[in-house]
């Protein structure tokens, strides 16, 4: 089969395995484009590559990343954007250039024209070599929600209320959760050369039992992953 499955014995192994491969990949490729993605599930790969920045084993001085998605309407300062949560996570203990780290605006005037503009940053810089992606538990991927088509390229959403109500224990209260989202679309993900994802817990098990088994249909966003002719999936609970 085209995916490669690999299950761990814990977050720790989850986490190494991820960011190995990045690793390779970077050494390999120093100016590699990485497309990222927020969530509690990457964290631990973050960490594991900032390790191995610290220790000498990689630099990210040539490298690009590009971000899945981000809630509208939140400056880059706010503690709940996904700007924020990537610098703080990843950007501020790399030597990465801060010019190189590409994320959707949600900010943007022309919201519409952000959607375009990032679509086409990704094609003129060649693409994204691999993706790291979490699994909401609907199925999203990056924030396109069930019903997304799978032709779809960076555009706006709307979140699903239990996508916001699993968002909201960030925030201090729901409401505060933005009601809206840019994300890359389906195919973009699609298009990226190799695909990581990433699902870990309990709570995953069923979701991720869907994608490699269930219907591949935009109900469930993630089952189109199934069709992605290079991808690895490293899970456990
Ligand atoms: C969020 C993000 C996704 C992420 C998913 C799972 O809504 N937009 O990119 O993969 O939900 O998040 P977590 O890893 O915290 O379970």
């Amino acid at each position: 089969s085209n995916i490669d499955i690999e299950k761990v014995s814990s977050y720790e192994e989850l986490s190494k395995k991820a960011a190995n491969i990045l690793v390779e990949l970077l050494r390999e490729k120093p100016a590699a484009n990485l497309g990222l993605a927020t969530g509690s599930t990457p964290v631990g790969m973050y960490e594991q590559l900032i390790k191995a920045y610290q220790e000498g084993n990689v630099s990210f001085q040539d490298t690009h990343t590009y971000n899945l998605d981000e809630y509208i309407g939140l400056e880059r300062s706010d503690p709940n954007s996904y700007h924020y949560f990537m610098k703080k996570t990843l950007f501020d203990h790399i030597d990465i250039n801060p010019d190189h780290t590409h994320i959707p605006s949600g900010i943007a005037e022309d919201l519409e024209e952000e959607c375009v503009s990032y679509e086409r940053l990704i094609k003129a810089n060649g693409g994204i070599d691999i993706q790291i992606l979490g699994l909401g538990l609907n199925g999203h991927i990056g924030f396109n929600e069930p019903g997304t088509d799978f032709a779809s390229r960076t555009h706006i959403v709307k979140l699903a209320e239990s996508t916001r109500t699993a968002n909201a224990r960030f925030f201090s209260k729901k409401e505060d959760v933005p009601k809206q989202a840019i994300t890359m679309g389906i195919q973009s993900i699609m298009e990226a050369k190799k695909i990581v994802l990433l699902a870990f817990g309990k709570k995953k098990m069923d979701p991720l039992q869907r994608l490699m088994k269930g219907v591949v249909h935009p109900d469930f966003p993630a089952s189109i992953l199934r069709l992605h002719p290079n991808i690895t999936i490293i899970y456990g609970e």
